[in-house]
């Protein structure tokens, strides 16, 4: 007998009416398959084109999203003796080691001196309105600004916006010998501003306790990440922050409550929110009113997430769990579209970290992991969040889909002098640019994307619209 080389051709050739039916029902089957696919991958792309649309009406906007490359020449490898000088270095050095060395030969590309610094006082001519992520920025006082970890808030009532944020203004040292670096508790500074470029220090709105040790505010404990929100019910400003002790144990957060955007503002209390530990956070209203607290937690493996009560001054029974196990802190919230958002970073101090994009249809989650929003620079410089950290998201309601992205680019040798790195954020994109790190669970999500610029400003129509 010979070996029946082709199996199925001979089943097909031979076969009866059944068989070639089920062949048409599988290829019918399969193309609508390939249809469907086809229309979930290429779905992002038109929602895309159709935001963007929208926002490319003003060239501005489209020079925003350009993408601009930074070329950082790495100094030549250092040898610190004759000796040494004749062996191989060990490993070689990266730009992430010579943002950490204090005393790298090219320090001033990522801490550019007094001599460059932003200042609203000057007639800056040209650079009027300009920001330069990075370099010191000035009020209007000629002082730098100390606002860390921060967060924007816009008054409707004064039409005009607060600036809040730690204010480090002191001497830099470690508690203890494996401990961060740290400066002692100063208090809240705040600084107003109309145009969001020309900042006047409203001074210090919460006070550092300086007597009372067992007071959460005393110097030598710890105050970070303070955001500021009003409620529109009570007609009271309301802060939340990191109220922690020099080894981060306490890990709580803290409230403190004023009837005026620029204080004094009143400390109420600490606690554990939901019974849990909370470092790095954020408190986010939504546009029912209903405000969040956002916070690390558990030794910062989740990030949880819960409403206030009505009158924003403490937890309610509310509270899920998101992005577990993921390991994030520094979230910064902001909504487009019906769709919340989130930019996070990674656990690494004081250090710079890859930052992600993360989205959810509803606050409470499920949240979706987008990728790294940021784009331009190099590759290092996106690996590291441009050598900064989120602490938050500034919107512009009447230019929807343009943000700022705020961040802190950490100085943990000299605290006081870290540094701000503000960025144009949009949501939507450019249609002929692909997501990132593209997710194909459902729902489809638009792209966020942080763009790096040595130099950039808001779009002139910003203003007008105001
Ligand atoms: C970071 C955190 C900062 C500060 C710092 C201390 O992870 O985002 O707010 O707490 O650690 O090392």
């Amino acid at each position: 007998m010979s070996r029946n080389l082709f199996p199925f051709a001979s089943r097909f050739s031979t076969g009866s009416s059944s068989c070639s039916m089920s062949i048409v029902v599988l290829s019918v089957v399969g193309c609508l398959l390939m249809l469907h696919l086809y229309s979930l991958v290429s779905q992002p792309y038109i929602q895309n084109k159709e935001i963007h649309a929208g926002m490319s009406s003003h060239p501005l906007l489209l020079k925003l999203e350009a993408v601009e490359e930074e070329n950082i020449k790495m100094p030549r490898q250092r040898r610190h003796s004759p000796r040494s000088a004749k062996r191989k270095p060990r490993h070689t050095t990266t730009l992430i080691d010579e943002f950490l060395d204090e005393s790298s030969p090219i320090r001033h590309i990522f801490f550019p001196d007094m001599k460059t610094a932003i200042d609203p006082n000057k007639d800056a001519g040209n650079d009027s309105l300009y920001y330069y992520p990075g370099k010191i920025w000035l009020d209007t006082e000629g002082n730098p600004i100390q606002a860390h970890g921060g967060g924007v808030l816009f008054d409707e009532r004064s039409r005009t916006y607060y600036w809040y944020g730690e204010y480090k203004d002191g001497p830099t040292y470690h508690a203890h010998k494996r401990g961060a670096a740290r400066v002692d508790i100063m208090g809240v500074g705040c600084y107003s501003s109309k145009d969001l470029w020309t900042w006047k220090n409203e001074g210090i709105v919460l006070a550092a306790e300086g007597k009372n040790e067992t007071h959460d505010l005393h110097k030598l404990n710890v105050l970070e990440r303070p955001k500021v929100i009003y409620n529109d019910k009570t007609g009271e400003y309301v802060m939340w922050m990191h109220i922690d002790n020099a080894n981060y144990t306490k890990a709580s957060v803290g409230v403190a409550v004023s009837d005026s955007p620029t204080g004094p503002f009143y400390y109420l209390y600490s606690k554990r929110p939901h019974g849990f530990d909370s470092r790095d956070m954020t408190i986010f209203k939504d546009d029912d009113g209903v405000a969040y607290i956002i916070y690390s937690s558990e030794d910062n493996s989740d990030l949880h997430i819960g409403p206030l009560t009505e009158d924003y001054l403490d937890v309610t029974s509310v509270m899920k769990r998101i992005l577990v196990g993921k390991h994030r802190e520094a979230p910064a919230l902001f909504k487009h579209g019906g769709i919340y958002y989130m930019i996070t970073s990674g656990c690494t101090g004081w250090a710079p970290n890859k930052a992600l994009a993360h989205a959810a249809k509803s606050i409470l989650g499920p949240w979706n992991t987008l990728g790294n929003p940021c784009i331009g620079g190099n590759e290092v410089v996106r690996f590291t969040t441009f050598f900064s950290q989120s602490t938050y998201v500034l919107p512009f309601p009447r230019l929807p889909g343009l943000f700022i992205f705020m961040a802190d680019r950490w100085n943990p040798a000299n605290l006081r002098d870290s540094r701000y790195v503000w960025l144009p954020l949009t949501v939507g994109g450019t249609a002929n640019q692909r997501p990132l790190e593209y997710n194909f669970g459902s729902p489809l999500w638009s792209r966020v994307a942080i763009y790096w610029h040595k130099r950039w400003m808001l779009p002139d129509i910003w203003r007008k619209k105001k």
